[in-house]
């Protein structure tokens, strides 16, 4: 199949929307990353979307939803609207859950939070990985959002990578991901944020963070007044995809450390266990990713590696634009001649940082 990059036109917009129509996937910017759109209800479609990315099934698809069109009726997107877009069962939400999804809701949509509700019967099982919940949210990104609107559907998508691998922050990045496996990709420049959506859970009492993001815990307790519970490795609801340890990783393995691991036989220990777990890795050559340049002298002084290239994940000291510019590192790094990635775990565990430390651990080769 040949892979097609359009500009996002209206033109060409109505054309990506007639293949969503027809039972195909269309690769589309949101404001996080792109995402490999379906129609959340045709099988045919979202099984494309499995199948194209060698995603397992048991890893479940956000939904989105256009918001755009009720703001500007001036009603917020709420409970009502989700209902009324068959994907959503209202009967198993009482009025305090109703108040906590409505102000999640009103505050962050669209943008950069996934909710998950308890779901429509309407919503295919292949979307929700038998769950008896649907995770959804509202893109802000033009582009997204107009498509949305123009296929008369909300759309499944997951981030637009072959499972497991480097998350798409441009048309090139999809490009490189699924080429030859999907028709078209959306080209609607850089992702604004550059990491994955927040994915929350609710209850009564407080707010479940199943995979940290732009919005914090912090944002989410001030809008909510709730109890914020981050999800631990160890927590009992790991079966909750997109929580599999390993994960946004690159192809070559990636060794994490933190500053305080910052020591030579702790660095070749870990080489020697990753010899033992891929032999024919003679390792020899790394490419270092590192904070800033601050800590590159001792690096240099311990490694028991050629250093092939130094890639800064903070350079300019904004936790924004290092979030943004996180996953193209990532894959530059990766593209390197080097064996290995030899990595210093983000320092600043606030704000975005959080979910930046969250994609590096994960994307960790596990010794
Ligand atoms: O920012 C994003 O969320 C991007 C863009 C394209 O919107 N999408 C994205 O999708 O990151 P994906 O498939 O790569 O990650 C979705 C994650 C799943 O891995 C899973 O952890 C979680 O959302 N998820 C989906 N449905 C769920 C459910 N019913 N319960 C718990 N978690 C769910
Ligand atoms: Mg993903």
């Amino acid at each position: 199949m040949k892979t097609l990059i359009f500009e996002p036109s209206n033109e060409n917009l109505i054309k990506c929307s007639h293949a969503l129509k027809a039972s195909e996937i269309v690769a589309m910017p949101t404001e996080t990353v792109y995402g490999l759109a379906a129609n959340c209800f045709d099988e045919i479609a979202i099984e494309k979307v499995f199948k194209s990315k060698n995603r397992p099934t048991f890893d479940p698809l956000i939904v989105h939803v256009n918001t755009n069109e009720i703001n500007h009726s001036s009603k917020f997107p709420n409970l009502d609207y989700l209902f009324s877009l068959n994907l959503i069962s209202i009967n198993q939400i009482n009025d305090s859950l109703k108040q906590t999804y409505e102000t999640l809701m009103k505050t962050f949509w669209p943008g950069p939070l996934t909710i998950i509700f308890p779901k429509s019967i309407l919503v295919p099982d292949l979307v929700t990985s038998g769950l008896q919940t649907v995770a959804i949210r509202a893109p802000k990104h033009e582009v997204a959002q107009n498509l949305i609107k123009l296929a008369n559907s909300p759309l499944c998508a997951p981030s637009a990578n072959r499972f497991g691998r480097i998350s798409p922050t441009k048309a090139s990045d999809v490009y490189e991901e699924l080429n030859g496996s999907i028709p078209y990709i959306i080209d609607g420049g850089e992702c604004e944020i550059g990491l994955e959506s927040t994915v929350v859970s609710v209850s009564e009492q407080s707010i479940h963070i199943l995979r940290p993001g732009a919005i914090t815990s912090e944002i989410l307790h001030n809008a909510t007044g709730l109890q914020i519970i981050e999800r631990t490795n160890n927590s009992p609801t790991l079966n909750a995809p997109g929580m599999l340890e390993t994960h946004y990783a690159p192809r070559k393995p990636l060794l994490l450390f933190n500053e305080n691991q910052l020591n030579k036989e702790m660095i070749i220990k870990s080489i020697e266990q990753l010899k033992k777990i891929d032999p024919k890795n003679k390792i020899t050559k790394c490419s270092l990713l590192l904070n800033n340049d601050s800590s590159k002298n001792k690096w240099l002084s311990i490694l028991p590696l050629s250093i092939l290239d130094i890639f800064y994940l903070n350079s300019n000291e904004n936790t924004e634009t290092a979030a943004k510019q996180f996953f193209e590192t990532l894959r530059k790094a990766d593209h390197s001649n080097s064996d290995c990635i030899i990595a210093e775990q983000f320092s600043i565990d606030l704000g975005i940082g959080h979910a930046i430390r969250d994609r590096l651990q994960k994307a960790s080769t596990k010794l």
